[in-house]
């Protein structure tokens, strides 16, 4: 399942566009609030998914019986671009584990480039819910990469992914690799990829804007 906050006409495809906004993006920590909002937004959007129990509160004045979240999902984030994806994320269940795994992409002479994984950081994720932020899905590959690596600690119950754009090819490849019972949660999608695995009209790299650019190696 895709769902596209944008088309829902709410404050989400505001953000979405200062994100894009080339006038804009020189303002790093805007950026990285914009993409925190999102992320916001969606963890909120998520939280109605999940399952809910009644829990008996003591107040100063009586007794009420609440609805709380059954359990915390996991985070999982993608380094660097996701981690203001991941702030927001956490800002809401802020009791939640936490995994981090670092992609990059590796360039080719040829002018392709393959995703190498170098860091992972991930707990037991047997039957949890699990929500990996990367603010751009662009080709799909880091992700499919990412969510074979975490299931080396066990099969998550549900998986759901949060972005700020994704590009349809993207998620198509996602889908066809890690299944449809996965929900992408996007902020707006984007038709068109750049040769190089870039998102037309996109924003440009989102971990440059968000942390600085970085030497090449
Ligand atoms: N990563 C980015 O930061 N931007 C893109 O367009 C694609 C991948």
């Amino acid at each position: 399942m895709v769902i596209n906050l944008s088309e829902q006409h709410n404050l989400v495809s505001n953000w979405v566009s200062e994100l894009r906004n080339i006038d804009i993006q020189g303002d790093r920590m805007r950026f990285r609030n914009n993409l925190e909002r999102i992320a916001a937004v969606i963890a909120y959007e998520i939280s109605k998914t999940l399952p809910w129990v009644e829990q008996e509160v003591t107040t100063p004045l009586g007794i009420h019986n609440s609805k709380v979240l059954q359990e915390q999902p996991v985070l999982a984030t993608i380094l660097r671009a996701g981690l203001p994806m991941h702030t927001g994320l956490l800002n809401f269940f802020d009791k939640a584990d936490n995994a981090f795994i670092s992609a990059y992409r590796k360039h080719n002479m040829d002018g392709t480039f393959d995703i190498e994984l170098e860091y992972i950081s991930c707990p037991s994720i047997e039957n949890r819910i699990v929500i990996i932020s990367d603010p751009m899905l662009a080709t799909g590959a880091s992700l499919v990469k990412t969510i074979a690596a975490i299931k080396q600690e066990g099969e998550p119950a549900q998986i759901h992914i949060a972005c700020a754009i994704a590009c349809t090819v993207g998620v198509e490849h996602v889908v066809s690799q890690a299944g449809d019972e996965i929900c992408i949660w996007c902020g707006d999608i984007d038709d068109e990829l750049t040769a190089k695995g870039y998102i037309v009209p996109g924003l440009g790299d989102a971990g440059d804007l968000a942390f600085g650019t970085k030497a090449q190696f």
